[in-house]
């Protein structure tokens, strides 16, 4: 598959001069966790794709929003309250300058599952019925695929389901076939959180946009790794996850297009959303507070607000470019591994640092990716094993799971040799025990 450039979502390598390489033993020292040991070993964190490890801006501006300014943010005049506002909605503006998105089109959310089930909930349930159509693919996170399976047995809309490839890519070829004047909806990950692959987002949009449907990218994966405009995109939707771009765990957001949460319902009712409450019935007030009901996860937003400061600092092409190559590190030295299997494409410029591979036992079968994942642990390798939220994904692989190596900006080809190294002793204990 020939690689889509694009403008809003730009992870091929750039035709001009790359950007400045990044200082990755400066940026290891911003992380405390780093430091630490794992049975006896130093640390080697693969697991950025399950969750990524926070900087020490992140974790000291959370110390100062609760020794500073905690309170309830839009719910007191006193001081704190005020300063508590002024900071959760400073983080709201960074989060959408960041994404290119407008700042009444953020909605903080506790996570990307959330996000997502929103949309299912105040636009899916209210919009669609019999005879409509929602198109989702078969390498869908479930975050991104349950929510429509409910949305679609609650309105008697249809899901459909884009197929991959052999070699890991969404198959564009079904497309003509799947989106149909009845599709209302098209909800894709921007990149796989199994495969890496980094999906052709523009073409999957302007083919979305040509039947009328709206679009949502759950941008859990892609979002923390490459530069990600949302107005250029094009996309209607998109879900983030905070805690897996260096923010707070317990926050998330929904990027969408102003309008349409203008149009929309809210998703939860509670205090902090409303206009006026009777008995009668009740008025919201504008988005995005109108879908943000309850205390919100004030120190999380805060903390998701540095963290973007940490990777604004950096640049996100730059991230995108140390990834770039450290995939094309990693590819080269799996391809020495033998009885190795990778689950994605080999290609560095369509893909993320995320590697899900399952490896020989040297008798016919494989290593069960529960024991790589232990093996690996007892050489301080942390690694996901299993099947990654994604069991469509993994019956359509044909394995019930896999082991899966996923990298972030902290993360060096050192590293990649110590995980190379990790697959070469267990395959020597495996095939020997
Ligand atoms: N979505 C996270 C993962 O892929 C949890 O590991």
């Amino acid at each position: 598959m020939k690689a889509s450039r694009t403008t809003a979502v730009d992870v091929t390598k750039p035709d001009r001069e790359s950007p400045a390489a990044l200082n990755v033993e400066k940026i290891r020292g911003d992380f405390p966790i780093l430091d630490r040991e794992v049975k006896g070993e130093a640390l080697v964190y693969l697991d950025s794709a399950a969750t990524s490890q926070k900087p020490q801006a992140v974790i000291d501006k959370l110390v100062e929003c609760y020794t500073r300014y905690f309170a309830n943010p839009h719910r007191g005049i006193h001081t704190l309250s005020q300063e508590a506002t002024e900071h959760y909605e400073n983080a709201r503006e960074k989060l959408a300058s960041f994404l290119g998105a407008q700042t009444s089109g953020v909605v903080f959310t506790r996570n990307c599952t959330e996000a997502i089930n929103l949309v299912a909930y105040a636009w899916a349930r209210r919009r669609l019925g019999p005879g409509d159509r929602i198109l989702t693919t078969v390498t869908e996170h479930h975050s991104n695929l349950v929510p429509w399976q409910m949305a679609a047995s609650d309105t008697g809309a249809r899901l459909d389901y884009l197929p991959v490839t052999n070699d890991g890519y969404l198959d564009l070829s079904a497309l003509d076939d799947l989106l149909t004047a009845e599709t209302k909806l098209v909800a894709l990950s921007g990149a796989s959180n199994v495969l890496g692959t980094v999906n052709a987002l523009d073409e999957l949009i302007r083919g979305a946009k040509r039947v009328g449907a709206l679009v949502l990218v759950d941008g859990a994966q892609l979002v923390p790794h490459a530069p990600v405009d949302f107005d250029k995109l094009g996309a209607d939707f998109l879900a983030v996850a905070g805690h897996k771009m260096l923010g707070p765990s317990g926050v998330g957001a929904l990027i969408a297009r102003p309008e349409l949460l203008d149009e929309m319902e809210p998703f939860m009712g509670g205090g902090g959303m409303i206009l006026d409450v009777r008995l009668e019935g009740s008025k919201w007030i504008e988005a995005p507070w109108k879908f943000e009901a309850g205390t919100p996860p004030l120190a999380e937003a805060i903390g998701l607000g540095a963290a973007v400061d940490y990777l604004s600092k950096i640049g996100m092409e730059r991230v995108r470019e140390h990834e770039r190559k450290l995939s094309a590190y990693a590819l080269e030295r799996f391809a020495e591994l033998e009885d190795f299997t990778l689950f994605g494409p080999w290609n560095p410029d369509h893909r993320l640092a995320t590697f899900s591979f399952n490896v020989g036992d040297g008798r016919g079968g494989i290593i069960h990716p529960h024991d790589a994942g232990t093996f690996l642990d007892g050489m301080g390798i942390a690694v996901r094993a299993g099947h990654h939220c994604a069991k469509p994904l993994m019956r359509r692989l044909g394995v019930v799971a896999t082991t899966r190596a996923s990298c972030y900006l902290y993360n060096t080809t050192a590293e990649i040799d110590l995980l190379v190294e990790g697959i070469h002793r267990m395959r020597n204990f495996f095939a020997g025990a």
